[in-house]
């Protein structure tokens, strides 16, 4: 079985977790492209859709569903989304779409997070995956410098702008043998919008694709 397989199997799962008159917060990335080719199927258990990246928006749009904004809807009951590494205490590495800002904002407006992965995505200790930072254009140097301060390598992903006109650094070696810590401390460096550790708002559920099936972990 294809990791693209794996995918849609885990997207396929989480379905089952979108009740009758659900408002629902769509996340960005090929595994949450497989989800949105199976919404048409359970249109009308949405109540209504929040997405986290103009790529996920417009995808939704082809597919027949109008799209509202978080303030509009206020709060998201559901939100489904992928990572790019997560651990067993559902914490995650997400942003190698660039779509981290957005997607931290709806999977803490959600009171539940279901995040949809094949088995490669699951680790003992985050980090092997750089770690996705948003910056303000203007302070890339300056965070850059912070983090190599840190022992840290950022690397600045050039030619790629986010869907809110920033900048994303990919950290290279970053020490995230506690991730609550390191999420908190990168937080306070000025000019970081977003950093792509997902530990104080993790996952709730975690549906985990493998050739057997997809199993579930909880936090
Ligand atoms: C986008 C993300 C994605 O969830 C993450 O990159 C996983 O993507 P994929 O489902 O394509 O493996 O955080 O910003």
């Amino acid at each position: 079985m294809d990791s693209k397989e794996k995918k849609r199997n885990a997207a396929r799962a989480s379905l089952e977790f979108i009740e009758p008159g659900t408002v629902l917060g769509i996340g960005t990335g090929s595994t949450v492209n497989e989800l949105i080719g199976m919404l048409p199927g359970i249109r009308d258990r949405i109540d209504k859709l929040v997405s986290s990246s103009k790529a996920s928006t417009e995808l939704l749009q082809q597919h027949g569903f109008e799209v509202s904004t978080l303030n509009e809807v206020g709060d998201i009951d559901l939100y489904i989304d992928g990572a790019d590494e997560a651990n067993k205490r559902l914490h995650l590495i997400k942003g190698g779409g660039g779509a981290l800002t957005r997607e931290k904002v709806l999977a803490g407006a959600a009171r539940r997070f279901v995040c949809i992965v094949d088995e490669s995505k699951l680790v003992g200790l985050l980090g092997s995956f750089p770690v996705p930072i948003e910056v303000l254009p203007m302070a890339q140097t300056f965070v850059s410098h912070k983090l190599v301060r840190l022992r840290a390598q950022p690397i600045w992903r050039e030619g790629f702008v986010t869907d809110n006109g920033n900048h994303i650094l990919d950290v290279h070696k970053l020490n995230i043998s506690n991730p609550l810590e390191m999420e908190t401390r990168l937080n306070q460096i000025p000019g970081i919008l977003t950093v792509g550790i997902f530990a104080h708002r993790p996952a709730d559920i975690l549906l985990i694709a493998d050739s057997n099936g997809v199993r579930e972990m909880r936090a």
